[in-house]
């Protein structure tokens, strides 16, 4: 059956073939994540959209469109390709909401309360996790998110991230193993047994349910590794057919940007500290080892720490995403319009430039051709906002403006 959408006041398909493109599109790749103006966006006024067999079969202007079996007027609103949001911690027990409030009064943030995350994680039962794990992506697709990476790393025992990545793989494709999260209090003392045991018995558990191999590279937190040991953790993980991400550079400046382009990882998230050999390397990586930088401002917000520099990567062309990081610790918010919010007011992103990281940024940080965009067979993963144009998202920051959201051709939320 084939569905038209129609009435659409403003269409944004992040189609370079739509309403112009100055982004560079390789031939057989994906198009180039970085720079995406406004032409970027491949909008369309007044347009409609076709619908076939979960894909997108058909855009463009509402007055040429072809005929389908069920036509549904959404009103001139806008419609987006759904939220990619590329990192999130969503299985997990337990909060830190007073650890939240001492940082408000002056704490820092060091990542040592990701320890009372992994109790309540490994005390939770099976179907707690599940059920607040399937709450946290309801909560995310009724905000117009329909494609989101999930990590364990709050388990941090063969058993517990085995089950945590069972969990998220019903949730979504697009599961990280993340046992080198932090080192475990029982291996503080012998933090190389820890990584043989991640890199053994652990990987052997968890591969069969991971896409991707994940490692908190950040010297200056004294419970997350160092160079030497991330790069352990990551080639242990390729090696058995993982593909690689990395949380680095977050705190302080560090390796973990130059050791995600050395191992070719799809993305390295938080770049919160850059120096200028580590926007370097980003900018000549993605023709090399196409490694995205994936901010994650609303990280910031809620540590009540600086943003990182989007211009200055934007600028070196380097490829963007934003994603929410939504996890119990560092930044508990699921919300992609958040953060879109936060990345044009405090990190100074057009709110084109935010809207693209949002969609096909996230994709090239998961190295997915098929969502973040709405070309010709494309998955029909739409968001329909109460808004006539995607400038509300920053211009009406905490408004719930989803108005609809479709997954796979079919509407998934309300
Ligand atoms: O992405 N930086 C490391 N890991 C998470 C935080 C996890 C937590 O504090 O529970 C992050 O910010
Ligand atoms: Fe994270």
């Amino acid at each position: 059956m084939s569905v038209l959408l129609t009435n659409i006041g403003e269409l944004v398909t992040n189609d370079p073939e739509h309403g112009g493109s100055r982004q560079a599109r390789p031939a057989g790749g994906q198009a180039r994540p970085a720079g995406a103006g406004s032409g970027g966006l491949g909008v369309v006024p007044d347009a409609a959209v076709v619908v076939e067999a979960g894909r997108i079969a058909w855009t463009g202007p509402a007055a040429a469109a072809p005929a389908a079996d069920v036509a549904v007027d959404v009103g001139g609103r806008c419609v987006l390709p759904g939220f990619v949001d590329s990192h999130s911690h969503t299985v997990f027990a337990g909060d830190r909401a007073a650890e939240f409030a001492a940082r408000m009064t002056g704490e820092p943030y060091t990542g040592g309360g990701i320890a009372t995350t992994v109790t309540a994680t490994r005390a939770a039962s099976e179907d707690i996790l599940r059920a607040r794990g399937q709450a946290l992506v309801r909560e995310m697709l009724a905000q117009g998110t329909t494609t989101v990476e999930i990590k364990s790393g709050y388990g941090q025992d063969v058993a517990t991230e085995a089950r945590m990545l069972r969990i998220a793989r019903e949730l979504t494709p697009e599961t990280t193993f993340l046992g080198a999260h932090t080192v475990p209090a029982e291996y503080a003392d012998d933090r190389a047994a820890y990584v043989d045991l991640v890199t053994g018995p652990m990987l052997a558990a968890c591969a069969p349910h991971a896409r991707w191999i994940d490692v908190f590279c950040e010297p200056a937190a004294p419970t997350a590794f160092d160079e030497d040991e991330a790069r352990t953790v990551l080639t242990a993980g390729i090696r058995a057919g993982l593909l690689a991400r990395v949380h680095g550079n977050q705190l302080a400046p560090g390796p973990g940007v130059r050791l995600a382009v050395e191992v070719g990882a799809a993305s390295v998230d938080h770049c919160t500290h850059l120096s200028d050999a580590d926007v370097d390397a980003l900018a000549g990586s993605w023709t090399a080892s196409g490694t995205v930088a994936t901010l994650l401002p609303a990280v910031e917000f809620s540590t009540r720490s600086p943003y990182p520099d989007a211009r200055r990567l934007l600028a070196a062309g380097v490829p963007v995403a934003l994603a929410t990081d939504c996890n119990p610790g560092s930044g508990y918010s699921s919300s992609m319009s958040f953060v879109v919010a936060l990345a044009v007011r405090e990190m100074r992103m057009s709110p084109a430039e935010a809207l693209w990281s949002a969609t096909a940024g996230g994709a090239a940080a998961l190295r997915r051709d098929d969502v973040g965009h709405l070309r010709v067979g494309a998955r029909a993963d739409l968001t329909v906002l109460d808004a006539p144009s995607h400038l509300y998202l920053a211009y009406r920051p905490g408004v719930p403006l989803v108005h609809q959201v479709w997954k796979d051709g079919t509407q998934a939320w309300p």
